[in-house]
């Protein structure tokens, strides 16, 4: 099959239609077969529940060429178990675990030309997301949902790809304790456009977001989970107290990954104050957009936190672990967890 023709190494993170989506609706109680569609767009009407109260949910994977020419996606059952416990809370009908591993397989060999060939650097990112379609004016579930999956090749998603990072301490919170922060909705990101510019605006990649509760504890950023390393090499990454995190299929595939490398994990909640004091050496931001992107620097205020080895390239520790995922998801390093899924 012949790939689209596209600067495959040039891509940036953004959006162009490919030749097929995904689509599968919800009406009296259950979900209907569902197909394969040309069209991208959607029609609603202007009462429908998306529109009013923000009922949406999102997952984002990605699609790969291995070295051996197969098109795979890594972990689609993770991403189906986080959509369905997401649904769940916005009070939407959550689609079926098996039958979303089969949607994101169709549309993906659907646009298998669209798939990324081995080496290039970019992927496939496919984003299955589920919206209150049906009319709703009292504050209320939707009585109508559509799901639908849609892909787009993509490049890396912070400018410069692996260049150390740059964050700041967020004024902003992300999450309220025992909220939605650990669900993937729209909502979590409408409120983190502002902080997110205003970053961007002073210079910064991203916030990092403490909890905000305390303002004690480090969270993560508004779209990945954030990973250190200790001076004794072990890999420190942040739990909350109020179970406001996203619960990163990345951050979970990497515990497993630097274990099986021999490295000590440590999960607990980690204090800012351990960032400022200089107690880690490295630091990470890790995501499905993001695979893992080094942190050179965090700023709170006038304060500037450095991480000794991975100020001006990637540090050790997160290039092996890069090194490693990507390994996996491209066929390179064996799969030993059965997390790579063929198409
Ligand atoms: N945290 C946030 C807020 C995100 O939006 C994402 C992106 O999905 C992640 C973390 C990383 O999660 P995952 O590794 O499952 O993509
Ligand atoms: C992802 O990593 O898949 C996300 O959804 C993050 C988003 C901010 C692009």
């Amino acid at each position: 099959m012949e790939k689209k023709d596209l600067d495959w190494g040039n891509l940036s993170f953004s959006y162009q239609p490919t030749d097929a989506s995904f689509v599968a609706h919800w009406k009296d109680g259950e979900w209907d077969e569902g197909e394969i569609t040309p069209d991208h767009t959607i029609t609603l009407s202007e009462c429908a529940g998306i529109f009013h109260y923000c009922q949406e949910v999102f997952e984002g994977l990605k699609a790969y060429t291995t070295k051996e020419g197969d098109i795979v996606c890594f972990r689609p059952d993770l991403n189906a178990d986080r959509m369905y416990t997401s649904a769940e809370r916005l009070e939407m009908p959550p689609f079926p675990k098996d039958r979303f591993i089969d949607a994101v397989k169709q549309v993906v060999a659907a646009n298998a030309a669209w798939v990324p060939p081995y080496g290039s650097g970019a992927t496939l990112y496919v984003r299955p997301f589920m919206i209150g379609s049906g009319e709703v004016i009292g504050v209320a579930p939707a009585p109508e949902y559509q799901f639908r999956i849609l892909v787009t090749p993509v490049g890396p998603y912070f400018k410069g790809g692996c260049k150390p990072v740059k964050l700041c301490v967020a004024q902003y919170d992300r999450a309220a304790p025992h909220g939605t922060g650990n669900i993937k909705a729209g909502l979590n990101y409408a409120m983190s456009l502002r902080p997110t510019m205003e970053a961007h605006r002073n210079g910064f990649d991203e916030n990092m977001y403490l909890d905000s509760q305390s303002r004690e504890y480090v969270e993560e950023t508004g779209g990945a989970n954030i990973l250190f390393v200790d001076k004794e090499g072990n890999l420190v990454v942040p739990q909350s107290h109020t179970d406001s995190i996203l619960p990163s299929i990345t951050r979970r595939s990497l515990v497993v990954v630097a274990q099986d490398l021999g490295m000590n994990v440590i999960e607990r909640p980690v204090k800012f104050s351990e960032v400022q004091n200089g107690d880690f050496v490295e630091c990470g931001l890790c995501g499905t957009a993001a695979v893992i992107s080094p942190v050179g620097e965090i700023h709170n205020g006038d304060e500037v936190i450095t991480f000794p080895e991975g100020h001006d390239e990637m540090g050790p520790v997160m290039t092996k672990l890069r090194e490693t995922l990507t390994g996996i998801q491209e066929g390179e390093v064996e799969d030993k967890h059965g997390w790579v899924f063929k198409v």
